[in-house]
């Protein structure tokens, strides 16, 4: 796909030398070397070696998971990096903005600030969709990127997938749609898109249902421009090998991991049909994700009260038009007993 990525990053990083292991320019040939060159401590301890800084086998394995090629994938320490990369990449400090729709995942607006890049905001409609018009009529020349969640968070619910390509058509800059909670959703993944459309990048993570949390591993996928792009600015070594073994065995254990989320799926209906004979439950939102966002009476008691019976949950209220609300992940069948337990209680 003839396509020119450098209208959407920073000029001034395209003449960028990025660093390079000595490794890197051998490693491709494949066979065994004397390895003097980067100052380890040649004892073995599993991991004395630096990790392979472009993750090759790791990505081979991904690419085929996922149906794309190899070199349109990126790994990073978490999503949370990639959408650092993203804003660092491609925005201009003081001149560029991207563009977020709240209520909305926190992280693209603490990143874009850290980079001195601003932010311009575009609410949700009232029951939380894209309202793609007003997008459109604010978006201008500097508006470089959109972060469009979905499933949402806090809100936990799918955009509509017609929005979302009437925004990848119609937005100046680059659309980044954050598929976090892409395993729980009743939506398909908008990976194949890809073929299509230059301007998309997508996100996932082995945060969420993949259980990896602990391991930081996230997956952007974006035109093969973009990818070596960001190889070229990211730190060396950005995946380390703990994480890479872990995530290799996990691949090979899709089905146990599609037990737990069909498991965790079930137990968000549960949860559901109990907050709805709740009194102080006003309402629960529809979720397409391993978490429930729920409104009540006073949502700062309701946290304090559940916290006082040792559960944690998240109070949402601050996030726009999400007064009195709660965000709840849904937990293994004894955790959620307890928390209905608890709130079946409560007065
Ligand atoms: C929508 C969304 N994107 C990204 C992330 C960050 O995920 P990671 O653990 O991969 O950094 C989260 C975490 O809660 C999230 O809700």
């Amino acid at each position: 796909m003839k396509f020119d990525y450098t209208k959407y990053i920073r000029t001034y990083l395209l003449s960028l030398t990025p660093y390079k292991s000595a490794r890197e320019e051998y490693e491709a040939e494949g066979r065994p070397m004397t390895l003097l060159d980067a100052n380890e401590n040649p004892f073995n301890s599993l991991v004395n070696r630096y990790p392979d800084p472009m993750q090759r086998e790791l990505k081979k394995e991904i690419a085929t998971w996922k149906g794309v090629d190899e070199n349109q994938i990126y790994l990073c320490n978490g999503s949370d990096e990639f959408i650092s990369n993203v804003i660092n990449g491609c925005c201009e400090p003081g001149k560029d903005s991207i563009m977020i729709v709240p209520p909305t995942f926190g992280m693209y607006k603490v990143s874009a600030k850290t980079y001195g890049v601003g932010i311009q905001e575009v609410p949700l409609t009232s029951s939380f969709q894209l309202d793609v018009d007003s997008i459109l009529e604010i978006a201008d020349e500097n508006s470089k990127i959109i972060f469009l969640p979905t499933p949402n968070n806090p809100t936990a619910n799918n955009f509509d997938l017609d929005a979302v390509e009437q925004l990848i058509h119609g937005f100046p800059g680059l659309v980044v749609v954050d598929e976090a909670y892409a395993e729980f959703s009743s939506n398909p993944s908008v990976i194949p898109w890809l073929a299509k459309y230059p301007n998309l990048m997508v996100c996932q993570t082995f945060s969420k249902a993949q259980g990896m949390a602990g391991a930081r591993l996230g997956m952007a996928f974006a035109h093969s421009d973009f990818i070596s792009f960001f190889n070229r600015i990211k730190a060396p070594y950005n995946i380390n090998s703990l994480t890479i073994n872990a995530v290799q065995k996990r691949l090979k254990d899709q089905d146990k991991v599609k037990q737990e989320v069909d498991l965790l799926l079930n137990e968000r209906k549960r949860l559901e049909e109990a907050f709805a004979s709740i009194s102080f439950i006003e309402k629960y939102f529809p979720s397409d994700a391993n978490f429930l966002m729920i409104r009540v009476d006073d949502s700062s008691i309701r946290y304090k009260q559940l916290l006082e019976n040792g559960i944690v949950v998240r109070n949402s209220s601050k996030n726009l038009n999400c007064e009195n609300t709660l965000r709840i992940s849904v937990g293994l069948p004894q955790e959620n007993n307890r928390l209905i337990e608890v709130l079946t209680t409560l007065s």
